[in-house]
């Protein structure tokens, strides 16, 4: 029996990738789940599994050095697949440090640990001889790459440099090389995976899908970034998920992957979608649907140094492994949409005092797009 340290998994991936493991391999592994329980981490994305006798919760933080320790003392692990992170491009231009905290010296802490509990004392790689089958999956972000110009030729590929802007892609970028720095130096066996951007169940309702659904069903305004024509290449959260299990399960140790779906898509074309399939999908007597409507849209001032527009080139784990992506977008949205509405007490009980102080900080004084 495998055992798999997830750490973050009571964040939006996480939480998807611990339902998606449980569900491929049942009782053939074990998941132990390292989370802080930050604003973004919510046990009630486990609870179906909160039980199981091969499941168990860790509440620690991914920067303390006894508490990780410990779990690796206590556990045999095979394979970390490391989430946690503070995730929010906007949080992080009002709060940077928190990022470099989490994101940069939690890697390096999990990294670390993970190397220690890991490491033979003696073998034939003057580098770094580890106990067999262990491997670390650093989940990381297209983010790093920075910015494409509006030229639908131009991809990101593993091989493309690195270039991030926000403190949310610095910090990431730094994790990565950290991670790339462990494999060079000690041989350490891990993987990175680089996905663009992820929707479907169990996302926080700070990020713009389902905030837009949110705001859209309870008759708030729409608030568009700018002109609206940023583009992000969107992925259905249980792809990504596959894309993971097969990268820890068939990749080569050393590999970075890229992870996205082709589906590129300008921020204004979200918003109606969304918009279109509510219609769609709520009938004619709940009086929500009056209010959902392209007049609930706003243009609001834009992100500070938001990037224009981010789109994977998937070849690579195309080709090695086979992965591809299996929900179009249409399907994905009217799904996740699905969900909410059978989880609108999930959603109430996280949009509770703190989310509504955030929102207003955040959306409170922005004022309207300079031009659109
Ligand atoms: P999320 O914000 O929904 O969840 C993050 C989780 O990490 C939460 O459960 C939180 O409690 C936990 N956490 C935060 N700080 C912690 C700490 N110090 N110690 C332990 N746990 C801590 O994030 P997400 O959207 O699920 O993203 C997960 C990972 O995937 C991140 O590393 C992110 O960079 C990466 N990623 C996200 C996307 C996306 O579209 N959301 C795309 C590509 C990559
Ligand atoms: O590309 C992968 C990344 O995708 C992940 O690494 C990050 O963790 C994840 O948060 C996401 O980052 P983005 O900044 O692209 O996602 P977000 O949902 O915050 O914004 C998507 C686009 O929508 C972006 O161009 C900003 C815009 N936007 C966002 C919000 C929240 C709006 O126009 N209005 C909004 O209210």
């Amino acid at each position: 029996m495998r055992t798999y340290l997830v750490t973050g998994g009571c964040g939006f991936i996480g939480s998807n990738f611990i339902h998606h493991m449980f569900r491929t391999y049942g009782d053939d592994i074990r998941i132990i789940n390292v989370d802080a329980l930050t604003y973004a981490g919510n046990p009630e994305n486990l609870a179906s599994v909160e039980n199981l006798p091969n499941y168990t919760f860790v509440k620690a933080d991914v920067c303390d050095k006894d508490a990780i320790r410990r779990v690796f003392a206590e556990n045999d692990v095979d394979v970390v697949v490391h989430f946690a992170a503070e995730s929010h491009v906007d949080r992080s231009i009002l709060e940077p440090e928190l990022f470099v905290r989490t994101n940069v010296l939690g890697t390096a802490n999990m990294l670390n640990c993970a190397k220690e509990a890991w490491s033979l004392p003696d073998g034939p790689d003057p580098l770094g001889n580890y106990k067999p089958g262990k491997r670390f999956l650093h989940v990381s972000t297209d983010e790093v790459y920075g910015s494409l110009p509006d030229d639908p030729d131009a991809f990101f590929y593993e091989t493309t440099p690195y270039a991030p802007h926000s403190p949310y892609s610095a910090s990431k970028a730094s994790s990565d090389f950290l991670v790339k720095a462990y494999m060079d130096t000690y041989h350490f066996p891990a993987n990175i995976t680089n996905c663009s951007n992820n929707y479907g169940p169990y996302q926080f309702p700070e990020k713009l899908i389902p905030l837009m659904i949110n705001n859209a069903l309870n008759g708030r305004k729409l608030p568009v970034y700018g002109d609206g024509m940023n583009v992000r290449d969107w992925l259905y959260v249980e792809d990504h998920c596959r894309a993971i299990d097969l990268v820890i399960h068939k990749a080569p140790l050393f590999e970075t992957y890229n992870v996205g779906g082709h589906n590129e898509k300008r921020n204004i074309e979200i918003v109606k979608t969304i918009i279109e399939v509510l219609r769609e999908e709520l009938p004619d007597t709940d009086p929500r649907k009056a209010n959902v409507s392209e007049d609930l849209i706003t243009y609001v001032e834009d992100r500070k140094g938001h990037d224009r527009r981010y789109a994977i080139a998937p070849d690579k784990i195309r080709r090695d492994l086979g992965w591809e992506p299996e929900t179009m977008f249409r399907e994905g949205i009217r799904k996740t949409i699905t969900w909410y509405f059978d989880h609108m007490d999930w959603m109430e009980h996280i949009t509770n005092g703190a989310y509504m102080k955030y929102y207003e900080k955040m959306y409170g004084d922005r004022g309207a797009a300079e031009s659109k």
